[in-house]
C-alpha cells in the first residue's frame, strides 16, 4: 500500500466534489471457477484499491459525506480462515494504513444503507460489473437486478474518472515499473522463441515471469501466429518459419498498476521483405501518433493520424488507392485496422472501463461513435491532459473473413485494390505498442526501451537459436 496520506487525500478530494449523501464502494469477492472453494485469481476492484488500497476480498466502504467519516465493512479472519488460509495482517492494521478509523462488521452495511434511505439520503454507487455486487445492490436499494447499472451515480462516475485519469507521482513509479518488467519479458520472449515451439509454451513463460516479478498478468496473454485476430487467446499452434509471432502481454505490479506492450517478430531469424514492408508502415504510424501526444491534443486526432499513416503506407504498397483523407473518413482503412489506436491505462489495463467509455474517453460535447466499424472500438477520443497514461498501438491485420465479407459487399472499391490484397490473405497481423505518460508538454514512454525496429529485432533473433 502507499502511505495512508495518499488514500486520505484521494478521499478528501473526492469528498470535495459532493455536498451530501453517501459514496458506496464495493470491493470484489472471491469468484469460483467450478466450485466455491476453487476460486479464480483474486483481483480487487480498482476503484476500491484507488481509494482504500486494501487488497482483500469481501470488503465494502462508505464515505459518509453528512457525518464526515469513512467506514470500512469487513471481518477479521475467523479461526477457520486461519486454519485453512493462514495468518494475514489484521484488517484493523490495514484500515489504519488506509487512514480509516471505523471498521464495522460486513453484515451492518445493509442496515446502514436502510437507515440512510429512510432519511432520504442519496446513495451514490458506481456501475457494478460483477453479478454478485449487482445482486447485493439490487437487494439493498430495492432495484431490479437487471437495471441496477442504470441507477449508478453519474456524478460519482465523473468525479472518480477525473481523479483517476491524472496519475500521481507514486502511481507513475508503479506504471514505469510495470512497463519495465514487461519490456524485460518481451525481450526474453524474442530471445528464446524457436521454430517448433507451441504458442502456449511462450505464453506460459510470460505468465511465469509475471508471477515471479511479484505481480501478475494485467490481462490474458495474446501470443499468436494469427495476430490478425485482435484478442486471440488460442495458443495451440506450432511456430513455423515464415510466420510472425505477435506478443501482446503486460504485467500488473503487486499494487495493481498495469502495462500493455506488443511486439511482433518473425519465427525465423529474419523478417521476409513483405513482412518488413508492412512492419515499417505500422512503426511509422506508431511514431507519428506517439509524437502527437501532448496536453490539449484530442486522442481522436491521434487515432485518425494513425489511420492516415497506415493508408499512406498501404497505398505505397499498392494495397490501397485514392484520397487518404477520404479513405479514412469512409472507413476503408478498417479492412486493415479494425480497432482504436489506444486507451487509457492505470490500475486497469483499459483504465476505468467499468465506469463507461463515454465518461472515461469522451465528453458531453464529444460523444463516442458507437456504430461506425473501427471508431466504435476507439476507447478514447477526448483531449489529453498532463498525467494521462495512454497506450499507442497501431496495427495492420489481414483478416480473411473480413476481406471476404468486404469483397462480397463490394465495399470501398474506390480505395482498396482487392486483387493486390489477396496475396496477403495468410499474412497474419502486426502490432507495435508502448505506454506513454502525457507531460506538461509532449509525452514520454513508460519503462525501459524495448527493441522495435526490424533491424533491432533481427539482431536479437540472430542469437535465438
Ligand atoms: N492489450 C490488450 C488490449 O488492449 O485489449
Amino acid at each position: 500500500m502507499f502511505n495512508s496520506i495518499v488514500y486520505i487525500q484521494r478521499r478528501t478530494i473526492l469528498r470535495s466534489k459532493f455536498q451530501s449523501g453517501i459514496l458506496l464502494f464495493l470491493g470484489n469477492g472471491e469468484s469460483p471457477m467450478n466450485y466455491a472453494h476453487n476460486p479464480y485469481h483474486f483481483r480487487q476492484d480498482s476503484n476500491f484499491l484507488y481509494y482504500f488500497g486494501i487488497n482483500d476480498p469481501d470488503l465494502a466502504a462508505i464515505v459518509d459525506l453528512d457525518e464526515d467519516k469513512d467506514v470500512l465493512f469487513g471481518s477479521e479472519l475467523s479461526i477457520d480462515d486461519l486454519v485453512w488460509m493462514g495468518r494475514k495482517e489484521p484488517l484493523k492494521d490495514k484500515c489504519a494504513k488506509a487512514g480509516v478509523t471505523h471498521l464495522v462488521a460486513p453484515d451492518k452495511l445493509a442496515e446502514y444503507l436502510r437507515q440512510a434511505r429512510l432519511k432520504g439520503r442519496m446513495i451514490h454507487f458506481l456501475p457494478p460489473y460483477r453479478a454478485e455486487n449487482r445482486i447485493r445492490l439490487a437487494g439493498w436499494l430495492d432495484l431490479n437486478v437487471h437495471q441496477v447499472a442504470d441507477f449508478a451515480s453519474v456524478d460519482f462516475i465523473k468525479a472518480v474518472v477525473a481523479q483517476r485519469a491524472v496519475k500521481s507521482v507514486e502511481e507513475i513509479v508503479e506504471l514505469d515499473k510495470a512497463a519495465s518488467i514487461s519490456a524485460d519479458i518481451h525481450l526474453m520472449v524474442m530471445k528464446t522463441t524457436k521454430p517448433g515451439m507451441y504458442e502456449r509454451e511462450i505464453a506460459a513463460a510470460i505468465h511465469a515471469e509475471a508471477l515471479s516479478s511479484g505481480g501478475n498478468l494485467a490481462y490474458p496473454v495474446i501470443l499468436t501466429i494469427n495476430g490478425e485476430i485482435l484478442h486471440n487467446y488460442y495458443r495451440g499452434n506450432i511456430l513455423e518459419e515464415g510466420k510472425l509471432v505477435l506478443n501482446d502481454s503486460g504485467v500488473e505490479t503487486a499494487m495493481g498498476y498495469a502495462s500493455d506492450l506488443t511486439r511482433t517478430f518473425p519465427v525465423a531469424k529474419k523478417f521476409t521483405a513483405e513482412q518488413k514492408d508492412v512492419y515499417d508502415i505500422v512503426l511509422n504510424a506508431y511514431h507519428h501518433s506517439s509524437n502527437m501526444l501532448s496536453p490539449g491534443v484530442r486522442y481522436l486526432d491521434v487515432h485518425l493520424e494513425s489511420c492516415k499513416q497506415l493508408v499512406l503506407g498501404l497505398k505505397d504498397m499498392g494495397l490501397m488507392k485514392g484520397d487518404v483523407e477520404a479513405a479514412v473518413a469512409a472507413g476503408a482503412h478498417t479492412l486493415f485496422f479494425q480497432c482504436g489506436t489506444g486507451h487509457m491505462m492505470g490500475l486497469d489495463v483499459h483504465d476505468m472501463e467499468d465506469l463507461g467509455e463515454q465518461y472515461v474517453g469522451y465528453t458531453d460535447t464529444l460523444k463516442k461513435n458507437t456504430t461506425q466499424f473501427g471508431l466504435k472500438s476507439l476507447r478514447m477520443g477526448k483531449a489529453l491532459e498532463a498525467g494521462y497514461v495512454m497506450t499507442v498501438e497501431p496495427g495492420i491485420y489481414f483478416n480473411k473473413e473480413l476481406l471476404d465479407s468486404y469483397q462480397v459487399e463490394a465495399k470501398f472499391l474506390d480505395f482498396i485494390n482487392y486483387k493486390a490484397v489477396e496475396r496477403f490473405r495468410d499474412f497474419g497481423g502486426i502490432r507495435v505498442e508502448d505506454d506513454f505518460l502525457v507531460l506538461e508538454k509532449g509525452s514520454r514512454m513508460l519503462g525501459k526501451y524495448l527493441a522495435n525496429t526490424t533491424a533491432e529485432i533481427e539482431q536479437i533473433r540472430a542469437g535465438a537459436y
